[in-house]
């Protein structure tokens, strides 16, 4: 049995950070599969390839030359397409619309999905994402479906936006969340849905480090060997 924890939940859920922390408190390896999808995105556009052409994007995700680096200076891991550093553009709206236009199309996840499962090493992997506990990772032994309110999510990412000075409208967010929301779980391919037996955290009022407890108390219970202190 592989060692793999997968979190899947819409963004502002908290799932981004639980990831993270989960990855280095255990040693395990960390799959940030949406960082993917955005990187493919940006490149597309680089590239100057339609969104229509389906068959011509999933073709360039099976090639895309893209590494994810960790680097010690900004404690985060980088992506790295073909030489150049992405990271000042991976986080923008763009590239979160970009992201899930080619995220709906289904050559195109089809075309990701060995890269993604290549992620895992030992001693085991923490896969962030909305499909990792359904399609990528079906045999993981512990599944996790992150969520938090709407209005909690809008109100998180006001905060970020602000703590950046980037202006915000908290009503524009609210709605471009429900929008986003919609979208991810009625999409014909890989909806965001829980996985069978998933277990699931409901972030609203709950600080990062009381959702890692709960998340690593439920994992404790079917991965014997879990590196706890
Ligand atoms: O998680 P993140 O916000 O970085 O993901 C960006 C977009 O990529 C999501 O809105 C979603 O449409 C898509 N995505 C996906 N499947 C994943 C991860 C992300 O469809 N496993």
């Amino acid at each position: 049995m592989k060692n793999i924890i997968t979190v899947d939940g819409p963004s502002g859920s908290g799932k981004g950070t639980v990831c993270q922390k989960l990855a280095e408190k255990l040693g395990w390896e960390l799959l940030d599969s949406g960082a993917l999808y955005r990187v493919l995105g940006l490149a597309v556009k680089r590239h100057d390839i339609a969104i229509e052409a389906h068959e011509k994007i999933a073709s360039f995700a099976r090639k895309m030359d893209v590494k994810f680096v960790w680097s010690a200076s900004n404690c985060e891991v980088e992506p790295i397409l073909e030489g150049e550093n992405l990271a000042p553009f991976i986080r923008t709206d763009e590239a979160g619309q970009l992201a899930s236009q080619v995220a709906a199309i289904p050559s195109v996840r089809e075309a990701l999905l060995e890269r993604q499962r290549s992620f895992y090493q030992e001693p085991g992997l923490i896969a962030d994402g909305r499909d990792m506990g359904t399609i990528v990772f079906p045999e993981a032994p512990v599944k996790i479906f992150l969520t938090a309110s709407a209005e909690c999510r809008a109100e998180r990412r006001y905060k970020q936006l602000k703590s950046k000075g980037v202006s915000a409208n908290m009503r524009a967010l609210l709605d471009s969340i429900k929008a986003r929301d919609e979208r991810d779980q009625t999409r014909p391919v890989a909806p965001l849905v829980p996985a069978e037996g998933a277990f699931f955290v409901d972030s609203s009022d709950l600080t990062i480090d009381e959702v890692l407890s709960q998340v690593l108390e439920f994992a404790s219970k079917s991965l014997s060997e879990l590196p706890l202190d």
